[in-house]
């Protein structure tokens, strides 16, 4: 059996990394496998969260996910707090997690920065937790964007080490899914950075509630270099501010970048950001509006959420005996 488990973190808005590297190509997925959307709440704490704002973010993003296209009766959406088998999986496989494994992780280093000392264990153990949100619904495929990829190979190897030092097969060693044109959005202020909701500028980043007004702004900003557009998709990635912003078009308007240049070539950035503010606007637009009127209605998120939770703690608990059985729990 195929089964898709991804998750969002509730901290800050949803950007258009967050849409373009991940929940849109989930809209597809949910005809093709059972799928299983999560809000990954335990996730955010690595971050020093506000109670209030928390509690509001996970709302948010479970009616971004479905305001996207996400069907909450035909998927499995809930916020990962709701289901203790998280956290319980998580010890289990730290337990069989070298401390080798995890110093390779890159985001630990980015997000830790240079007080690695002061980073909480949360951050550093982080990649664990995600490789038991996967296990314990045995996902056979995770679509994320391209940011995830080195994550996904931890859980594949934590999977692998489980099944061998028990000689079992029981988790399948889940596939990741690098899906779209746009699996690595960058920031708008800074090419080499990738857009994220840790970073600080508001500038570096489209979220999916702007309104029209803030997206015009923040394209109008974005940094780029005084050449008009390339002819060749070569010209265009020695200059990695101009080619985000190109993929940013294309991943929107369902195109490859050869076809955005085809169209753009030679045109000044100023004018083909006009077009871009444009189709961000109609694309996003129809998507805020229904998340606001979702969130209008709290008490329906909070319901549906419950809904999710049960249906996926049925599959956890299940699971989690297993596990306990094969190692003597
Ligand atoms: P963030 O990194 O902004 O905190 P999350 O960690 O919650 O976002 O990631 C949620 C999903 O969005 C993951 O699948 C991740 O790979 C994807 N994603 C996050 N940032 C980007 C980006 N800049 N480009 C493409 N995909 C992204
Ligand atoms: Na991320």
């Amino acid at each position: 059996m195929n089964r898709i488990f991804s998750g969002m973190q509730p901290t800050r808005q949803l950007h258009l990394g967050n849409y373009l590297g991940a929940l849109r190509n989930w809209v597809d997925l949910q005809n093709s496998y059972e799928c299983i959307f999560c809000v990954v709440d335990l996730h955010a704490l690595t971050i020093d969260q506000d109670s209030e704002v928390l509690r509001n973010n996970i709302r948010e993003v479970a009616a971004a996910y479905i305001a996207a296209g996400i069907d909450p009766d035909k998927n499995i959406l809930f916020n990962q707090s709701v289901v203790p088998g998280h956290a319980e999986l998580s010890w289990i496989l730290s337990c069989h997690t070298p401390l080798g494994w995890l110093n390779r992780m890159t985001q630990f280093k980015e997000k830790a920065g240079k007080q690695k000392d002061m980073a909480n264990l949360g951050l550093y153990a982080y990649p664990t937790l995600m490789a038991a949100d996967i296990l314990l619904y045995k996902a056979t495929h995770v679509p994320v964007g391209e940011d995830q990829k080195q994550h996904l190979e931890l859980a594949r190897d934590i999977a692998g080490a489980f099944n061998r030092r028990y000689e079992t097969e029981f988790f399948p060693l889940p596939e990741p899914q690098i899906l779209g044109e746009a699996t690595r959005v960058m920031s708008l202020r800074d090419g080499k950075k990738k857009m994220s909701k840790s970073d600080e500028s508001e500038y570096s980043r489209i979220n999916m509630t702007d309104d029209a007004d803030t997206i015009a702004q923040k394209i109008r900003k974005a940094k780029t270099d005084p050449e008009p557009l390339p002819e060749t998709v070569t010209e265009l990635e020695a200059r990695p501010e101009a080619d985000n912003l190109v993929t940013i078009y294309g991943a929107l308007a369902g195109q490859s970048r050869e076809q955005v240049l085809a169209q753009f070539a030679g045109a000044q950035f100023s004018d083909f950001k006009k077009s871009l503010v444009d189709l961000s606007v109609d694309k996003l637009a129809p998507i805020t509006s229904r998340m606001k009127e979702l969130l209008g209605d709290k008490a329906e998120i909070d319901r549906l959420l419950k809904k999710g939770g049960e249906r996926a703690a049925a599959i956890a608990e299940k699971n989690l005996n297993d596990v306990k059985d094969i190692i003597g729990l």
